[in-house]
């Protein structure tokens, strides 16, 4: 299997381009099915996730291709109903095909989703949603099987804003005839770019970002070609490592609006942020002084997929900081790696205190979900000697590249296989 070797030590220096959200690709890769003409994709990440749902597309029989960052998706008068098993288990994002394929077929039948380790990930919002649209649904041992030839637009309010469950959700009433109301609705920039993806291929939906999302049934979409929002997990992640190694780092393809709670978290005195058009460049020097409190909610508020790699930053900062994770319970695998490689960090439940230290030590260290796994190449950029991140296939689900993008910012790390 592979894995990093980081001599740690470097300060980035340089520029870097970000590449489109993969959790808006993903999404707007399963409501390229809503149409049966040619959906195209711009600036779309190398990652294994993205490979994965263009053999689930293929499996149900779309046309797929992947070249220089252009995903192309034709998906065929027939579509099939079932998704293989395998397939479906091995990414989560699969339930997302859930909405779309009922809208188009008005059957599915699907494997419950796998996924990043970081909590259940149940999917009882989605399933809730949709029965009370008309869908009948049958759930199995294994497996979810959906009918919705009787689905009619309707009133939905979600029992949490789910930001998966708001976009199955909308796929799934494209074409009910009416208008369908989803209230409690998740907010994050991912669900206004399926909105607004969906809007260029004529359907009618408002309210995209806002807690109550509006869809008028039409009869049929029409192919779209279409850039998704940048990457703000991407962006986040190679801010705070430029922050932890002290260097200089211009990053292109960004919206500041969305990296804000971000921001508003990171060092007031040691970190400087510059914005010019679609671009931050973040200066950073001398050792910060910790946040005293983090904690992750739903958008606008701090993300959870930004939570570990912001301990990372905080393991080596001045003071003590508590970070408190609301969102998925089981997200602090990475701290034990991190406390092995010198930080003090208490963990409890949905709780971790950290008291920062002047510095970490290179070792040998495990990455269990896709987020912890970038977490441990930040700690290995800064610790004396070498780190080696094992099981890199999670950070490969999510980071094109990395070991590239962190050597062309100066950074001393090597993929082995
Ligand atoms: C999406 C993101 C993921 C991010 C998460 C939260 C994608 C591909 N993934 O995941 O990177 O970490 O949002 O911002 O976009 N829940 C239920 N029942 C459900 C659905 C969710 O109880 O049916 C709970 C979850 O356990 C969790 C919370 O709701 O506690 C939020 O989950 P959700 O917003 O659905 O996350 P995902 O859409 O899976």
């Amino acid at each position: 299997m592979a894995s990093f070797v980081i001599g740690g030590g470097n300060k980035l220096a340089g520029s870097m381009e970000i590449k489109s959200a993969k959790n808006s690709v993903l999404v707007l890769m399963s409501a390229s099915i809503l149409t049966q003409e040619k959906v195209v994709l711009h600036n779309c990440p190398d990652i294994t996730d993205v490979h994965k749902m263009l053999d689930i597309l293929a499996s149900l029989g779309c046309k797929v291709s992947f070249v220089g960052g252009d995903i192309q998706i034709v998906s065929p008068t027939h579509l099939k109903t079932e998704i293989n098993q395998a397939l479906a288990s091995s990414l989560r994002s699969s339930i997302f095909l859930l909405g779309a394929l009922l809208s188009r077929t008005n059957k599915g039948k699907f494997a419950y989703p796998g996924g990043c380790n970081i909590g259940a990930r149940p999917v009882d919002i989605h399933l809730d949603g949709l029965r009370k649209l008309g869908v009948r649904i049958e759930e199995g041992q294994d497996y979810i099987l959906c009918d919705s030839k009787r689905a009619k637009s309707g009133y939905v309010k979600l029992a949490l804003p789910s930001v998966g469950a708001t976009e199955n959700l909308i796929m799934a009433s494209v074409f009910l005839q009416g208008k369908t109301i989803i209230e409690n609705c998740a907010m994050e920039p991912e669900i206004v770019d399926l909105q607004d993806m969906l809007v260029q291929m004529g359907a009618k939906i408002k309210g995209g970002g806002t807690y109550r999302i509006e869809i008028e049934g039409v009869d049929s979409l029409h192919g779209v070609d279409f850039t998704p929002i940048p990457d703000r997990i991407v962006a986040g992640t190679y801010i705070i490592a430029t922050a932890m190694t002290g260097g200089e780092v211009d990053l292109g393809n960004v919206r500041a609006a969305h990296l804000d709670s971000l921001i508003s978290k990171m060092p007031k005195y040691t970190c400087n942020f510059i914005y010019k058009d679609d671009r931050i460049i973040v200066q950073s020097g001398g050792r910060h002084t910790n946040a005293r409190l983090v904690e992750t909610w739903y958008y606008p508020y701090f993300p959870t997929d930004l939570q570990t790699q912001f301990l990372a930053l905080q393991s080596i900062g001045k003071g003590v900081c508590m970070i408190v994770e609301n969102i998925f319970e089981a997200r602090y695998s990475a701290a034990l790696e991190l406390v092995k490689m010198g930080a003090d960090i208490i963990v409890r439940d949905r709780v971790a205190v950290v008291r920062g230290v002047p510095k970490l030590n290179g070792r040998d260290v495990w990455a269990s979900d896709l987020r912890g796994g970038a977490s441990l190449v930040l700690g290995g950029l800064v610790a004396d000697g070498d780190t080696i991140v094992h099981d890199i296939f999670h950070i490969d689900r999510g980071y094109e590249d990395m070991a590239k993008v962190l050597q062309g910012l100066g950074a001393d790390i090597k993929r082995i296989e």
